[in-house]
């Protein structure tokens, strides 16, 4: 694998992370730079994306680049057999860098062992998504100064979310205490809770998103129960309003507590919350732009 690629977060150690954080706070003092004068970049996205295309993209844009790529892989060669393989062969040869979303775990992977040209992993089904790990971890670190000894609740979809695997395996540098909130369907998976054991990473499971829970976290990252990892339509109808948060559950909540969500959300999150203090997902988003801005340079070998 190309050493700039970034596939998994544990690419990356706490050195790293925190070089990351600091050159995302200069882009986003000054996100116009032209620093990718003459770069080319390309965004395949197998899988549907808002934030994560469009940042990237807005990131390349804004530093003097160009992008190339899709938003939907039927209106490729794909659609008539050709192999991931040969696809990123074939794009390697046209850019500098390729940023990839694709739907089975480890495609990511798979890429990077196949070109030269560095990747970088826009989420790879319910593996991993490195790039929304470091801005949430720059989201993070905005809001509590800190990055240490924090309480993190993650609430929803533990199984299938990629987002909140990567940021265990991410906060493991930090001396996190995280709480799980999930039902027994969606609970999170035993290899990440082998993986807290032996990274000595404190943990405890809830089936109540109680105010217990609420009201002594940091953060509460919430999630959505994702319709499209579900083989069974039944079973995601019958899960997928067991967690909601609403402006009437935080009137206990810590001043520092920061409420995230990689979104998109489906009705996690109630509208009356956006207003609230605690609210922070759209910031998060926005905090996109400069860590993805921080990711590319990196990729690109460019001291920024
Ligand atoms: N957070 C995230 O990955 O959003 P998109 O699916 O819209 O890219």
């Amino acid at each position: 694998m190309n050493t700039k690629s970034l596939v998994s977060i544990s690419d990356i150690g706490r050195d790293e992370i925190l070089r990351l954080l600091d050159i995302a706070g200069r882009f986003e003092e000054n996100p116009n730079r032209r620093l990718l004068e003459g770069k080319v970049v390309a965004t395949l996205f197998f899988e549907p994306s808002t934030r994560t295309r469009l940042s990237f993209e807005t990131a390349v844009n804004r530093l003097g680049g160009r992008v190339i790529g899709f938003s939907d892989a039927n209106t490729t060669s794909s659609s008539k057999g050709e192999t991931l393989k040969d696809t990123i062969k074939m794009v390697s040869n046209y850019v500098d860098l390729i940023v990839m979303r694709h739907y089975l775990e480890g495609a990511a992977r798979y890429a990077s062992e196949v070109t030269d040209v560095p990747i970088i992993n826009a989420g790879d089904g319910a593996n991993q998504h490195p790039s929304q790990t470091m801005l949430d971890l720059y989201s993070i670190y905005k809001t509590q100064g800190t990055l240490e000894n924090l309480t993190i609740t993650l609430v929803g979809d533990l199984k299938y979310g990629r987002t909140v695997h990567s940021l265990i395996m991410a906060m493991r540098y930090f001396n996190p205490t995280f709480r799980f909130v999930a039902c027994e369907e969606l609970g999170m998976p035993k290899e990440y809770k082998i993986f807290c054991d032996e990274n000595g990473i404190r943990y405890s499971e809830h089936r109540d998103f109680s105010s217990e829970v609420i009201d002594s976290s940091d953060i509460i990252y919430m999630t959505r129960v994702q319709r499209e990892r579900f083989a069974d339509i039944m079973e995601y109808e019958r899960v997928k309003d067991l967690y909601n948060l609403n402006n009437s559950m935080l009137t206990g909540a810590r001043d520092n507590m920061r409420i995230l969500h990689p979104l998109p959300r489906v009705n996690e999150i109630a509208q009356d919350v956006d207003d609230n203090p605690h609210a922070y997902y759209f910031e998060q988003a926005r905090n996109g732009l400069y860590a993805r801005q921080a990711i590319i340079c990196r990729a690109l070998g460019i001291d920024a």
